[in-house]
């Protein structure tokens, strides 16, 4: 989605706010711009297309005097990327440049109006009538201005202002868009995530909804919407600044890949005492769990495949039935919860605007809600009864992995917890799932090792047209994961469907030379499994097989196999969903894709 870089210093602003929209370039963006006050005027420049075509037409900044200004990179909503649609967008005659990211759902009502009093458009962009309304509402007061415009726009919205008027300072608010403002030596920023200013300063604040910023190069002023101070915590951001750079590997999500070992380990290990599963950060109480008919799981994307693992564990070892929905359909469909459930919200973001509503309409209705979430202080964190946080560190390829391998963790987790907290588990049962767990980053890190066997697959299939992945319970929530990171990233088409549903119509699909996916890793479906496989072969399929090294019989069935070590089965998906990553990884990078910034994707969707 959109990213927002503000600057408030001493040194020359365009140079600033480009790198740290570079830093920002993997939520995903179509146009990028700035608006700089150069001593006299706000001088805007803007374009359509990378990065890099704003620093070919500012030469890097260097043509764009001034100390203060805001950058953004569009990720188009309303209106196509093009040059004009780009941000900032100003106000009728220049007097207000405004940077946002979120959606202004009545912006058509706002604009008639505007336009019915003359107020001549440009730009097709909800953005543009929060740049008139401005100029229509001043009256020598910026922040008034800001306020007469907030209590008339509706929808979502982090915005970046600068005026004329007020050439020292910058004007922001937030409302169900994330914007963080970061502290420096005789600058100060605002930015839409923190490897945007992480070069600069480690110390943030993260705005909560309907708080106003005056952000100046000696100061930092946080308002509500009454205009009264807010006292605000200031946040040590201790990641290291290499956690969101490269480090040597062509790209993040190679580099992400490779550390999901360390992120097992750092999120398992902290949880791990004396043998048994603690989690001091929740409060959920036993006689609450009691008290539960149903758990919900609720999350989008990848999170959701999560959601369907967390279903099948959860089911089996708490015997709570369990549903789980995709957040978008989940808030529309009138789900019936009470004091009664728990809902489990999945993000790695903690910012995804489906799931913040999902979470929210939950705790309208009463519901408990627990959070699994990556970035620390993110709405959904703040807004949930209960949070665990995934240790992943910093996420910046757009197709999630070591997110993913971390929530993952935390669902064995808090499944072991939750079952011992109702006393299923016998002491052996638990002892043994905390072995497997503490093994599980090991194993991990030997899968990885043997990655040139899965180069060499994606060799042999980089060019098919299309990939379907077939598995049975655990197995299926797997195949839902591997389709998703192949499409993402590699634009093949591919699908996912539980193996015992092909007859019912979709094997009408595969014919010869069709390439199957089989994950076969559960042992007590293994059988079942090969008949599926059979099923495909006889159609002419081309499968590869993923199973354990346990299952070698595979081999009579499938054309390929790739071997994961063996685990409990409640833990292979951990270990499954390694194969399916680097496959993608590599078929795309074969293919010559933008492995981190796959088309039309955003890291964090922030927007319905
Ligand atoms: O930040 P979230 O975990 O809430 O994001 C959810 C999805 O947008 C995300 O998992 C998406 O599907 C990924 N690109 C998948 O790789």
């Amino acid at each position: 989605m959109c990213g927002i870089v503000g600057y408030a210093g001493e040194v020359q602003a365009a140079p600033v706010l480009l790198s740290g929209l570079e830093k920002l370039e993997y939520r995903g963006y179509d146009s990028a711009g700035m608006a700089v006050y150069d001593g006299e005027a706000i001088r805007v420049a803007k374009a359509k297309g990378r990065l890099q075509v704003l620093r070919e037409i500012t030469e890097d900044g260097a043509q764009v005097p001034g100390v203060i200004g805001i950058g953004h990179t569009r990720w188009a909503t309303h209106g196509a990327p093009s040059d004009v649609n780009s941000h900032p967008q100003v106000s009728v005659s220049g007097k207000f440049a405004v940077v946002h990211n979120g959606i202004i759902e009545n912006y058509l009502q706002l604009k008639e109006k505007l336009m019915k009093k003359g107020v001549a458009f440009v730009s097709e962009t909800d953005t543009e009538v929060v740049a008139q309304l401005l100029e229509y509402y001043y009256k020598g007061d910026i922040v008034d201005a800001v306020i007469q415009v907030l209590r008339r726009v509706e929808g979502s919205y982090a915005l970046g202002v600068l005026c004329e008027d007020a050439p020292d300072q910058i004007v922001a608010v937030r409302k169900d868009s994330p914007l963080i403002v970061g502290l420096g030596q005789r600058e100060n920023f605002i930015a839409s995530d923190v490897p945007a200013i992480l070069s600069r300063t480690r110390d943030i604040y993260r705005l909560n909804d309907n708080e106003i910023v005056i952000l100046k190069k000696d100061s930092v002023q946080v308002l509500n919407m009454d205009l009264e101070p807010v006292e605000k915590q200031v946040c040590h951001i201790d990641w290291d600044v290499s956690a969101a750079e490269k480090g040597g590997y062509e790209h993040f999500m190679a580099k992400e890949i490779m550390e999901q070992p360390k992120a097992v380990r750092d999120t398992i290990s902290p949880r791990l005492r004396g043998g048994r599963v603690v989690f001091d950060e929740i409060s959920l109480t036993a006689e609450q769990l009691r008290s539960f008919r149903k758990i919900y799981v609720v999350a989008c994307g990848s999170a959701y495949h999560v959601g369907v693992v967390a279903k099948y564990v959860l089911e089996q070892n708490v015997r709570i039935p369990v549903e789980v929905d995709v957040a978008s359909e989940f808030r529309y469909r009138q789900p019936i919860l009470g004091p009664d459930t728990l809902v489990l919200v999945i993000s790695q973001s903690g910012e995804t605007a489906d799931t913040l509503a999902a979470l929210r309409e939950a705790r309208r209705l009463g519901a408990y809600t627990l959070s699994i979430v990556n970035v620390v202080g993110s709405t959904i964190a703040n807004e949930s009864d209960d949070v665990i946080y995934t240790w992943a560190g910093p996420e910046i390829a757009v197709a999630t992995t070591k997110a993913y391998s971390t929530q993952l963790a935390v669902v064995y987790l808090l499944t072991i917890y939750l079952a011992d907290l109702l006393g299923r588990l016998t002491p052996q049962q638990y002892a043994d799932y905390i072995a497997e767990l503490e093994a599980l980053p090991e194993k991990i890190d030997a899968i990885l090792k043997n990655r040139a066997n899965i180069q060499y697959l994606a060799s042999k299939f980089f060019n098919v047209r299309d990939v379907f992945f077939i598995g049975r319970n655990l197995d299926y929530a797997m195949s839902l994961e591997g389709s998703l990171k192949l499409k993402e990233i590699s634009y093949i088409h591919s699908d996912a469907y539980a193996a015992g549903e092909l007859k019912h119509g979709t094997i009408s699909l595969v014919e010869d030379g069709t390439l199957v996916i089989a994950l076969a890793t559960q042992r007590t479906l293994f059988d079942k499994m090969m008949s599926n496989v059979k099923e495909v072969k006889t159609r002419g399929a081309v499968v590869l097989g993923v199973t354990t090294s346990l299952q070698r019989q595979i081999e009579k069935e499938a054309d390929y196999v790739f071997y994961i070590p063996d685990a409990c089965p409640m833990m292979l998906p951990s270990l499954s969903v390694i194969p399916l990553q680097l496959f993608a990884y590599y078929v795309s990078s074969m293919k010559g894709c933008d492995i981190d910034k796959p088309r039309n994707l955003a890291k964090s969707v922030t927007v319905e």
